[in-house]
């Protein structure tokens, strides 16, 4: 069973040893999140990626209250972008869900099956392209967390999204955009921060017009936090959007 720990850290039950659970986390470094362990052992102790995330779960929290999870027990959540899997494993522990993570790394699907297993769930983690990946109308809830800027087609990939979920069902977008004066003005930042992995921070706007075409309703941003440090007019925002019942 999965708890969250007051810092939005993703907590695991383990019967590993601490030494043996250590060298088998071990074999995954660097770690870019905290996972905590009951046998004591934490990701933080271990080498850390730059930037080292503590609150692994801010992003799912936030969302949490906005989307009615408890009536998607029984059903399945799609994790774009999954990394470790936190964000998928917390909302399958919590709430009953079926996991399916998809990402292009390798390294970070082994580690989300790894402790998908270690909390008694059973995910899928696969290697797939967020642009394009669709299981039509399969989906209860599609996390789009921290990977929409990383797409050179983020739009395909927002249309897959709609396409993933099923009538009734929600999206939780969080991503990082361009909040220029002209709302229509997006920003193309391939390799900005001398990052060859950056592609679009779209504006808000754009995001929500593009939702708004595929049919989506009820499209509420919930969290919009300035990041001037990533450039001027640079944000990150988290959003909500559900596809209506026909
Ligand atoms: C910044 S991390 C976000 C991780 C997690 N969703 C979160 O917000 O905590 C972006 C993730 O997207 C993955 N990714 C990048 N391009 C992708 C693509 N085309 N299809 C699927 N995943 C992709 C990366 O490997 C990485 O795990």
């Amino acid at each position: 069973m999965t708890v969250v720990q007051e810092d939005f850290g993703l907590h695991l039950q383990t019967e590993k040893s601490a030494e043996e659970l250590t060298s088998r986390l071990k074999e995954y470094e660097p770690w870019g999140h905290k996972i905590t362990f009951s046998n004591g052992v934490s990701t933080e102790n271990l080498e850390r990626r730059v930037p080292f995330n503590e609150f692994t779960l801010n992003k799912v929290k936030t969302i949490e209250a906005e989307i009615p999870l408890e009536s998607m027990r029984g059903g399945k959540v799609l994790d774009i972008g999954s990394n470790t899997g936190h964000n998928s494993i917390y909302i399958a522990a919590q709430y009953g869900l079926s996991p399916t993570g998809i990402d292009i790394s390798q390294r970070h699907l082994d580690v989300a099956n790894m402790l998908s297993e270690m909390a008694g769930i059973e995910g899928r983690y696969l290697f797939e392209n967020a642009e394009t990946f669709v299981e039509a109308e399969n989906y209860d809830i599609v996390l789009h967390f921290g990977t929409l800027y990383h797409l050179p087609n983020p739009l395909l990939a927002l249309k897959s999204t709609w396409q993933n979920l099923k009538p009734g069902g929600y999206l939780a977008l969080e991503t990082q955009c361009y909040e220029h004066e002209d709302p229509n003005i997006c920003y193309f930042m391939h390799m900005h921060n001398n990052d060859k992995s950056n592609f679009w921070a779209l504006s808000t706007h754009v995001i929500e017009t593009w939702l708004a075409l595929q049919g989506f309703a009820d499209i509420k941003i919930l969290k919009t936090v300035k990041m001037d440090f990533l450039g001027p007019d640079m944000a990150r925002v988290i959003m909500i959007a559900q596809k209506p019942e026909y």
